[in-house]
């Protein structure tokens, strides 16, 4: 495969743009290859590259997409918006609108605001638990990601813990000594710790189900233990659903798991492919956002209409019947092949799975919290992700991230992509033996 192009342009970029690219994430780096691709278009469930190569996506822009790249309705829905002015600084109907569809679909949430990241929404939402609760104290799960605001970068996953940077330089000992980072799943040492220091505690922030250091389920009693001991102490509940909301059924995964957090986030899909966030919860925490109340949260762009209107087609596009049990029935497909293309080939791997969503970890122990990610075997996955890519198959270039089918892949996608990975796994066996 030629990315000769793809090469001129991160010799260029790195000229002007810090490493050449604007996320760390992007970096091909951690996968030992000497410049990330350059993509030019997006269509369905494929991406092509400045060379001119096509590629099936799985990384979905970190899961920010589910219907594919440029849906024709989102598309439409967007050039219909800018026709009508991109900005305006003033409130308008389509902010009514998105939140009575957001509200319909997330029975938790109440009122509700709109920013523009998943960063910005979490950020926000521990300023408000701060503020609701008089109290300073964070507890948060290792490698769980929430975006790159100070407290949540101690202990971070995604990006963050792919470069070995999980606790950012630049961080002030005192935010630092407001973070207490705990292993995910793990209900003893969080209710020792809630026993210990709860009353300090402001809020809990989980991911409810793990979408930074692949796709990670709680244990059973996991969730009930976050829930327990915050009610216990008087602390909120911050679920980051930045990546599980309408990921997996059209809603937010709290309702399908049986908890009702006290500030919920949202980003990614519900933005269509826009840069968006939200936080939202009941009215009664959420009206002591200004102007009602003293927590402060402002943003220009905050519910741009062009988001909005994305992401408004978007989750029209999601009620389609059956969507949701296609992309199950699609993931289920991908993951039992991976499983069984490895196990042919006598390489180790984990594929976790859920929904659409999955996670191929190279490693024969079960992954249900970080340490696990970061014992696996990091050549072995490096060497698979540049099979892949030669083979024109788009995936993060992390041990730690997810893959994502949307709603545009077809079961012929999915063979194409087995059949890659089946001789992606002979060349990892072939360099492991
Ligand atoms: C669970 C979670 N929360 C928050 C964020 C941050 O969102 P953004 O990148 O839009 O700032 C991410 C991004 O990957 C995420 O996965």
């Amino acid at each position: 495969m030629r990315l000769q192009r793809s090469q001129e342009l991160f010799r260029r970029a790195v000229q002007h743009i810090t490493g050449g690219v604007n996320s760390p994430s992007r970096s091909f780096a951690p996968v030992q290859m000497e410049h990330p691709i350059y993509m030019r278009r997006g269509h369905g469930a494929y991406l092509w590259d400045a060379d001119g190569n096509r590629y099936i996506d799985y990384l979905g822009a970190y899961g920010a997409l589910i219907l594919g790249h440029g849906h024709p309705a989102v598309a439409e829905a967007v050039a219909k918006a800018a026709e009508r002015g991109t900005v305006y600084g003033t409130p308008h109907e389509l902010e009514i609108s998105f939140a009575e569809h957001l509200k319909a679909a997330i029975p938790g949430i109440e009122k509700v605001r709109f920013v523009n990241s998943g960063t910005e929404a979490v950020m926000t939402s521990i300023r408000l638990a701060r503020g609701a609760t008089g109290r300073g104290k964070l507890v948060k799960f290792a490698g769980c990601y929430h975006g790159h605001s100070d407290p949540v970068l101690l202990g971070a996953g995604s990006g963050a813990s792919t470069l070995g940077i999980s606790d950012s330089a630049g961080i002030p000992d005192g935010v630092a000594a407001d973070v207490i980072t705990l292993p995910y799943n793990d209900a003893v040492t969080l209710a020792r710790v809630m026993d210990a220091v709860g009353q300090q505690v402001a809020a809990v922030l989980v991911e409810p189900i793990v979408g930074n250091f692949g796709i990670v389920p709680p244990e059973p009693h996991f969730l009930q233990a976050v829930h327990e001991t915050a009610a216990k102490a008087g602390a909120l509940v911050i679920y980051d659903e930045v990546i599980t909301a309408f990921r997996f059924r059209y809603g937010a995964i709290q309702d399908e798991l049986g908890y009702k957090p006290d500030i919920t986030v949202l980003g990614k899909i519900i933005g269509g492919g826009l840069p968006i966030g939200a936080y939202g919860g009941p009215a009664a925490i959420m009206d002591l956002v200004a102007p009602l109340g003293p927590v402060y949260q402002d943003g220009t762009f905050c519910g741009n209409p062009l988001s909005l209107a994305a992401g408004l087609a978007c989750l029209k596009a999601l009620q389609e019947h059956g969507l949701y049990e296609r992309l199950n029935r699609l993931g289920t497909v991908l993951a039992d092949g991976l499983r069984q293309a490895a196990a042919r080939h006598g390489v180790p791997v984990v594929v976790n799975q859920k929904g659409g969503a999955l996670s191929v970890h190279f490693t024969d122990e079960p992954v249900k919290d970080f340490t696990a990610v970061e014992r696996s075997d990091a050549q072995a996955f490096a060497l698979f992700f540049r099979e892949m890519i030669a083979a024109g198959i788009n995936l993060a270039p992390s041990i730690y991230e997810a893959w994502f089918v949307t709603a545009a892949h077809t079961a012929e996608d999915i063979e194409y992509t087995l059949n890659a990975a089946e001789r992606a796994f002979a060349a990892v066996a072939r360099a492991t033996a």
